[in-house]
């Protein structure tokens, strides 16, 4: 694992570097957002994400989108983030592209600032006093660096598992080609689609407050099973289905 780390602390240390002078300094009173001490990291695979809707014919998947995209870096166990640093446009500007190919919305309703703003007001602002995620700015850049860092794709590939409308897969088999990359802690979450096949739609991975991997705070199990979807069955198998442009709900027809 030892290897591992120091890639993601170098992305991390650039991401900190670009801290200027307008950082967010804890006062009297932020205990209660800025206590947490691990994280969840969510990478969503847009093969998956339409079955996870329960309205399905609100998703689309831009022809741009075609691997592993950012859902969210959540701290754990934070009671509620203050609503008090709303988020603009201006606020990502210079990452606005690199945000819509890594972080789009796959949801037509939805515009990709206010998938960003959403996770910002949500997550975000409760993640902001740690050095390098406090700002919208720093928040999207660490994002985005985390998102280069964890290569699903490479990986994958690497270990003979791609989308297919045929093979299955075991998640013991899925969990031991990740393990080098993102631990033993991440979940593998699937969901049922139309004929109750689960299907493969995202990977959480746990990470500590030093974005490293892995976390042994309190409550981590917990908090990283609580969410839409549900661990893939560790009997039997699950699809890792194709992204499909044309047919997002159903890649195989
Ligand atoms: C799903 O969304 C579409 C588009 O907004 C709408 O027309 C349809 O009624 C919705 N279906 C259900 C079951 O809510
Ligand atoms: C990151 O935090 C974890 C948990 O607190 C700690 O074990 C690890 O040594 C830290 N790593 C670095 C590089 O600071």
């Amino acid at each position: 694992m030892r290897h591992r780390l120091v890639p993601l602390l170098a992305v991390l240390c650039a991401a900190v570097a670009a801290c200027g002078r307008d950082e967010y300094e804890p006062g009297d009173g932020d205990e209660a957002f800025c206590s947490w001490t691990c994280a969840i990291f969510t990478l969503q695979w847009p093969g998956g994400f339409c079955q996870s809707l329960d309205n399905a014919s609100l998703c689309q998947i831009p022809q741009r989108v075609s691997t592993w995209m950012i859902h969210g870096l959540w701290p754990m166990n934070v009671r509620e983030c203050c609503g008090c640093w709303p988020m603009f446009l201006s606020d990502v500007q210079e990452l606005r592209e690199a945000l819509e190919n890594r972080w789009p919305s796959l949801l037509k309703s939805r515009s990709g600032f206010h998938f960003w703003r959403d996770e910002w007001e949500k997550h975000g602002a409760c993640a902001a006093c740690v050095e390098g995620l406090n700002s919208p700015l720093r928040y999207f850049q660490t994002c985005l660096k985390l998102r280069q860092y964890f290569d699903l794709h490479k990986v994958l590939e690497g270990g003979g598992i791609r989308p297919s409308c045929d093979r299955t897969y075991k998640l013991t088999e899925v969990q031991d080609v990740l393990f080098p990359l993102v631990g033993d802690k991440c979940e593998i979450q699937c969901v049922k689609d139309e004929q109750e096949r689960e299907v493969w739609f995202q990977v959480k991975i746990l990470l500590s407050r030093n974005l490293t991997v892995g976390c042994r705070g309190h409550g981590a199990e917990r908090a990283a099973r609580a969410s839409t979807g549900h661990p893939c069955p560790a009997r039997g198998t699950f699809y890792f289905l194709p992204i499909n442009h044309e047919r997002p709900l159903r890649p195989c027809g």
